[in-house]
């Protein structure tokens, strides 16, 4: 099983970042939240008897701002976790971290607890860009990222590609950065405009601009022994870390905190995204989940092939024998149109990106499942929290059947074919 973990707080909000987090109004919020999530802790650990589980196989705190916590907050954070989980037996764990605001105290307390991997967002060298979107930035975040290294960290780099006056100026000197950071592995994602202040920008770079600067970093990343294991990720072993290859794979995910997502057997929740009501659920000893939908087979025969697709191929003779589901003849029509554009190859029933489909895998895949179900759509509206995607609620009383709407805010819905069910839970303030 992976744990998942949402610290919500951020020092500054970045324009593009759609990921849930805020900038707190108010001291002590960290405080506050850190004793709700160990009630959710508590009530977790008692319901999958994680204390039991000797299989948790990673950890993986995302945010928002992780290190947004002082060093006190941090060290409370850690009591909690080491309460509740088995913490010796976990084979990765992993931080996201904002370099500006990470200090090499802070540093000591994760090496102490056990962190092994810290994934460092670094977007872009350039410091215009950088106070034009809004980022806290610091001027030179080598010298913090080089002392992790030196501590036994395994180091990722985050970069963003397509970003507001981004030039191929600027992909050069990342990849001079990564030249002398040495990480074991980098990101480097294109830009999705999921918030409206990022849509405002008039400078951001076409699709073939930032093209352009991921070409130039696939190859200088390649001549200095980086191997790329999806588009998106290069590393300097060839293999996934296994957060990543267990997300997309077995799949048994917990999550903890605002907004975060679970996926245990064929259900996925989520929890509310509202503090107030993360706070109510919890004193009243009740998990704070806003959202439950269950999986049909059908529906995970489609996420399986998602997940395989962001490995680069996928093979729908092996999905039809798990799922019995026969995806080759559901998705012929779009198959056959992603065939004619020259985006994948479909051979011996496996499905293999093209090198032009390759490099926009993720935009690819989604037209491949965007006719045939409404799975994908509500997942991406409900788990990826892009604020300019239709509503929620908006979009289940369009697409699927409502069977039951209660005065407590609960509304029961199935899809079309009836097979999945799901339950959004409003929040109705008392
Ligand atoms: C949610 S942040 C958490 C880490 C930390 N707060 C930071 O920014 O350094 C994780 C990553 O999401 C990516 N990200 C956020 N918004 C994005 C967007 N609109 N398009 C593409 N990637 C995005 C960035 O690369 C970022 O490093
Ligand atoms: S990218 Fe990171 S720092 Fe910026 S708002 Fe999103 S979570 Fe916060």
């Amino acid at each position: 099983m992976n744990i998942y973990i949402h610290i919500p707080f951020c020092h500054q909000k970045c324009h593009y970042c759609y990921y849930y987090s805020f900038v707190p109004g108010r001291d002590k919020i960290a405080d506050e939240y850190l004793f709700y999530l160990g009630k959710e802790f508590y009530l977790k650990s008692k319901k999958y008897k994680l204390k039991d589980v000797d299989s948790i196989e990673t950890v993986y705190i995302g945010g928002g701002t992780p290190n947004y916590f002082s060093d006190e907050q941090f060290e409370s954070f850690f009591l909690i976790l080491k309460k509740y989980l088995k913490l010796e037996f976990v084979k990765e764990f992993v931080i996201e971290l904002n370099p500006a605001a990470c200090s090499a105290s802070q540093l000591g307390i994760l090496k102490k607890h056990g962190v092994t991997r810290l994934s460092f967002g670094i977007q872009t060298l350039n410091t215009e860009i950088l106070s034009e979107i809004n980022r806290h930035y610091h001027d030179n975040p080598a010298e913090i990222i080089q002392l992790a290294g030196k501590m036994g960290f395994i180091i990722n780099l985050d970069f963003m590609l397509g970003l507001p006056g981004q030039k191929i100026k600027d992909a050069q000197d990342a990849v001079q950065f990564v030249k002398k950071i040495k990480p074991q592995s980098s990101f480097w994602c294109e830009l999705r405009c999921g918030t409206r202040q990022i849509t405002k920008f008039t400078n951001i770079p076409s699709h073939e601009e930032t093209v352009k600067m991921y070409e130039l970093i696939k190859r200088n990343l390649a001549r200095v022994g980086y191997r790329q294991i999806i588009p998106e990720y290069f590393t300097s072993k060839k293999m996934m870390p296994l957060y990543l290859e267990n997300w997309w794979t077995s799949g048994q995910s917990l999550g903890f905190g605002l907004s975060a997502f679970s996926k245990m057997e064929n259900v996925f929740s989520k929890n509310t995204d509202n503090f107030e009501e993360y706070a109510d659920f919890l004193k009243k000893g009740k998990l704070p989940v806003r959202y439950v939908y269950k999986l049909s087979k059908e529906d995970e025969a489609l996420v399986c092939l998602m997940s395989e697709l962001k490995k680069g191929f996928a093979d729908l003779a092996e999905i039809k024998k798990e799922f019995n589901v026969d995806l080759a003849k559901k998705l012929k029509k779009e198959i056959e149109q992603l065939i004619f554009m020259g985006l994948i190859e479909f051979k011996d029933s496996k499905i293999v990106f093209t090198d032009k489909g390759y490099t926009i895998s993720s935009p690819v895949s989604n037209l491949l499942l965007n006719n045939s179900q409404y799975l994908v759509k509500i997942m991406d509206t409900a788990f990826n929290f892009i604020d300019n995607m239709p509503n929620l609620e908006e979009f289940i009383r369009k697409h699927f059947f409502i069977i039951d709407e209660g005065t407590d805010g609960k509304i029961v819905f199935t899809s079309p074919d009836k097979k999945s069910v799901g339950i959004l839970e409003k929040y109705v303030k008392k």
